[in-house]
């Protein structure tokens, strides 16, 4: 029986949820054009669509914020985040950003031309849609036990070193601007990647001149999995993990709205001076100065302090334990789940749970709709209608190879019990599984389309 680890914290402030009927929940669904984008939040009863800026600040965070220094340029805000950028990821130059997408933008902006590709483990949807927004090619090269979700790996996440090179020598490191990896691995179960891989990674990039960025995002859940899954970090602290990793990288995109705790903003790091350059010209023309990047002075305090407390050991052994034991409770009810547990998130494998709908009629975002109709449960498809496009070469659409159903957990936010009952409403689902029917697309963008799509049962 799994346990789950008591909340190193206790709640100071608390925000209302409800419950609305099963009857307006499918009006609210259908009203919404049954994309869980659409939906008003407070029509949800448990929000699981995302852990992305829906965090609960410390008591030290909010007391941050009346402290922040709003000056336009040069606020003491910024060198208290310049000074914890520093001390944890070590790269020479950074800039702020409003969120880690912004980032991205300014990275493919300033390396990235048409046909290009840009090699990762696994692309999240905005970096992935970033790179084909300006033509280039996003690919993913994580190792294959990746998509199986039943295999047990402890670094699910990793690249698949041999497809690497392999593919750095048929596409010429010429055609590659920079190289990615995704820590931990978001689009494919959240899963860790090992510093050996990183090590590795970083040695394929650098003989091959191509500059490394690590989407930074979960950097600090990605750390713990290695204190405690790989040998030789068990007695090394997670800072000093850290800084090792990004010792390996040229630079990181990161949004500070997962591991460091905040409800907005990001930044871009790099060690080469005339990137960062360019990146500020870019920075000033869309986002603001160098000194704030889009946020407010008190959000750049917010995230000095969060990005240390993310740090923290004993809030991390509760965070991983807290996913596992859903993953686990989920597991034990006879749900397929994706296992071993990410760090952010329960992944749940629809094509085993819906084996009747084909990957044409989104058999995860089907399940999704299911969650919210039975329990106001909000969670997100990361399958064919997040990832599925079409070959431009073919004309054939390509499916990716998982359908999952993301549970995401808001960190500090939701306690045991709200996890208990996620698990009660997939029993319920599990009961009438075999008649539930897939959806089509009626409005789709080209790009990102999973925010603003809208669908109709079959
Ligand atoms: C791995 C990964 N990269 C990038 C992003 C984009 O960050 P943001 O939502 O702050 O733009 C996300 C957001 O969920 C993510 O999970």
């Amino acid at each position: 029986m799994p346990i789950h680890p008591p909340e190193p914290f206790r709640i100071k402030m608390v925000e209302p949820i409800e419950l609305i009927t099963k009857e307006e929940r499918r009006e609210a669904i259908k009203h919404a054009g049954y994309n869980l984008f659409g939906l008003k939040a407070e029509d949800v009863f448990i929000d699981l669509l995302t852990d992305s800026g829906t965090g609960a600040m410390s008591q030290e965070q909010w007391s941050a914020l009346m402290v922040g220094d709003e000056s336009y340029a040069g606020s003491r805000s910024y060198h208290r985040l310049a000074e914890t950028v520093s001390k944890i990821f070590g790269f020479n130059h950074f800039v702020p950003t409003h969120q880690g997408r912004a980032a991205e933008n300014i990275l493919c902006s300033i390396l990235l031309k048409e046909k290009q590709s840009v090699p990762s483990n696994t692309h999240f949807d905005t970096t992935d849609a970033n790179i084909r927004a300006r033509k280039a090619n996003p690919v993913n090269l994580v190792i294959d036990e990746a998509y199986d979700p039943g295999v047990k790996h402890p670094f699910k996440g990793n690249m698949d070193l041999e497809k690497l090179d392999n593919f750095i020598s048929q596409t010429g490191a010429e055609n590659i601007p920079f190289g990615m990896l995704t820590i931990t691995n978001n689009a494919g179960g959240g899963q860790p990647v090992s510093m050996e891989n990183i090590r590795l990674v970083s040695k394929i990039y650098r003989d091959n001149k191509i500059p490394f960025f690590i989407d930074a995002c979960r950097y600090a859940e990605n750390t713990y999995f290695i204190k405690l899954r790989e040998s030789g970090f068990e007695d090394r602290s997670t800072l000093d993990i850290a800084r090792e990793i990004f010792s390996h990288a040229d630079g990181a995109t990161m949004s500070a709205k997962k591991d460091a705790h905040v409800n907005i903003g990001g930044f871009l790091a790099m060690n080469d001076h005339q990137l960062y350059q360019n990146a500020g010209n870019e920075l000033i023309l869309r986002e603001g100065f160098l000194t704030y990047g889009g946020l407010a002075g008190r959000d750049l305090d917010a995230i000095a302090v969060g990005l240390q407390e993310g740090l923290d050991e004993k809030y991390l052994s509760y965070r991983l334990n807290q996913t596992a034991y859903l993953a686990e409770k989920l597991f034990e009810k006879g749900i397929p789940i994706l296992r071993p547990a990410g760090g952010h998130a329960v992944y749940v494998d629809a094509k085993s749970f819906f084996p009747q709908i084909p990957q044409s009629e989104y058999p995860a975002h089907a399940l999704c709709v299911e969650l919210y109709i039975e329990g106001g449960i909000r969670t997100i498809e990361i399958g064919s209608v997040m990832f599925a496009h079409i070959d431009p070469a073919t004309g054939e659409t390509v499916y990716p190879q998982l359908e999952l159903v993301r549970l995401a957990i808001p960190r500090r936010v939701y306690t045991q019990s709200h996890l208990d009952y996620v698990v009660d409403v997939f029993s319920k689902i599990t009961g009438r599984k075999d008649n539930i029917k897939g959806l089509k697309i009626t409005y789709a963008p080209e790009l990102l389309r999973h925010f603003t799509a809208r669908f109709e049962p079959l």
